[in-house]
């Protein structure tokens, strides 16, 4: 029984968690208490034994509008830097290692686009609304934005962006490969997104585990590097039953059935 203020969660379809942001009045903005039930609705996610694939969305108008500006207006550096005041974002990105999709539409801003590059796929509205506009209020993004959004579309854009403070279109997420999918009404990137879990969530649990842990790699890696760690995983998962039940089921023209050993 999970009674939850700030978020909503369901399993819409086999295999497939899905947690909706849901602070209305503040456009999703990611207050603390907002963050730590997300947290513990992934972690569970993470541990049941059903869900094998994420979708994390907000509602049609937001998807989150930054971190909660009301909480972090009187936060003084020491009481920022004492309870490392943001850091548990990031669990998500250490903690949970089931796929996540984050379905974007209307504002993603601050720390909700940070929140979106956490995820492992973004799919979003044409019109979303990405930026990082921490310049205006006098910071700079927190969660990782000056990090993850470079990656993402090279230092050219990000550097603009960030100094600037002005917003990207879901169409240019896609174009520039922030977003892996733009899509023209909410329903349809609804639609996709959990179509895009459900397909995942139909595949070996181990594989699946495998093939984000071995991509995400490539972020932190150098190319030699990464290369040789997806080699070792790859070599791995000839121990794994799956890999025999996959290629065996190609040889009869048979669907396999997974096993998740
Ligand atoms: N924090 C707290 N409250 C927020 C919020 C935020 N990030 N964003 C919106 N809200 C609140 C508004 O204060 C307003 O509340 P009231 O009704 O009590 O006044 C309510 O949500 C609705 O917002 P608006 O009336 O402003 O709605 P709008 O449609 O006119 O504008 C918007 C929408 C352009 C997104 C505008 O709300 C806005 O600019 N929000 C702030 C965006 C922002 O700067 N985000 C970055 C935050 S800093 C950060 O995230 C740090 C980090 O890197 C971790």
């Amino acid at each position: 029984g999970s009674n939850y203020e700030y978020i909503q969660v369901s399993e819409p379809r086999p295999g497939v968690g899905q947690v909706t942001l849901n602070r209305p009045k503040a456009l999703n903005a990611l207050c603390t208490p907002l963050i730590n039930e997300l947290n513990r609705a992934l972690a569970e996610f993470q541990s049941s034994p059903t869900v094998r694939a994420i979708v994390l969305t907000g509602s049609e108008k937001a998807f989150a509008a930054g971190a909660d500006i009301k909480e972090m207006a009187p936060l003084t550096f020491s009481k920022a830097y004492t309870s490392s005041f943001i850091e548990s974002w990031s669990t998500l990105t250490t903690s949970v290692k089931k796929p996540i999709i984050a379905a974007v539409s209307g504002h993603a801003l601050g720390g909700g686009c940070e929140l979106a590059l956490m995820t492992d796929i973004i799919y979003c509205t044409a019109s979303a609304n990405f930026g990082q506009p921490e310049i205006k209020l006098g910071t700079i993004p927190g969660a990782g934005g000056s990090q993850r959004l470079t990656r993402a579309v090279g230092k050219a854009k990000a550097m603009e962006l960030i100094l600037t403070g002005r917003s990207f279109s879901g169409d240019e997420a896609e174009r520039w490969g922030v977003a892996a999918r733009s899509f023209p009404t909410y329903e349809a990137l609804m639609e996709a997104a959990l179509k895009t879990a459900e397909t995942i969530a139909g595949y070996s649990k181990v594989a699946v585990m495998a093939a984000k842990e071995v991509v995400n790699k490539s972020q932190d890696l150098p190319l030699r590097d990464g290369v040789e760690y997806e080699r070792r995983v790859f070599h791995s998962l000839f121990g794994s039953r799956d890999q025999k039940i996959g290629m065996k089921a190609f040889a009869e023209k048979k669907k396999a059935e997974w096993s998740d050993e």
